[in-house]
């Protein structure tokens, strides 16, 4: 029996949609990434698959889409911050996660201090990477940066990911 027989056999046929409904039901934070381009200009987008990845040496994960189009910018910049978004951040996680597009235009931001790398205005919190590794995983890559800064920016809730759509966090 192939993978796809014993799948379809345990729970029905592998597709598309039931692969992103299971997922789906998988809640998440949301993050902006960004580093300055080759002409110095702010680039990044919005991406769930951030997390932290281990404490000694400290690297963090995330990743990207083969089809992104901001991710060779920052590939090429060797390093990133991400911006931990809070719960009144979801037009910026909507603009961000849109291409072809001025992302930055009337958004507030700063550099990070150790690589210069954009921290939004208003995001929980922020760290800032060097990237080590970048691992090719389906139509996705796997990419590991080193902490090299991070830092908590101000109090709030942060802004959740479920089943296709936002919510806020209740304890
Ligand atoms: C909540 C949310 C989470 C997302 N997470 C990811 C992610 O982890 N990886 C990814 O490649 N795209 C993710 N996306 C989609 C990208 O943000 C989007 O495809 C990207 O910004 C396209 O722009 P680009 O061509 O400038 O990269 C996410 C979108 C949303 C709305």
């Amino acid at each position: 029996m192939t993978d796809d027989d014993l799948a379809a056999a345990a729970a029905g046929p592998l597709d598309t949609a039931r692969f992103r409904q299971v997922l789906g039901h998988f809640c998440t934070g949301v993050t902006i990434i960004a580093a300055l381009d080759a002409e110095g200009m702010p680039t990044g987008f919005t991406a769930q698959s951030f997390t932290s990845l281990s404490l000694d040496p400290p690297l963090v994960s995330f990743s990207p889409s083969t089809t992104s189009s901001t991710w060779p910018k920052i590939e090429a910049a060797g390093h990133f911050c991400v911006s931990i978004l809070a719960e009144d951040q979801e037009v910026l996680c909507r603009t961000f996660a849109e291409s072809g597009i001025d992302k930055f235009k009337g958004v507030g931001w700063w550099p990070a201090p150790a690589t210069g790398s954009p921290v939004m205005l208003d995001a929980l919190a922020w760290v800032d990477c060097r990237i080590t590794e970048v691992h090719p995983a389906g139509d996705h890559l796997i990419v590991v940066g080193q902490v090299l800064s991070l830092k908590l920016q101000r109090e709030g809730k942060p802004l959740l990911f479920y089943r296709g759509g936002f919510g806020r966090f209740e304890a």
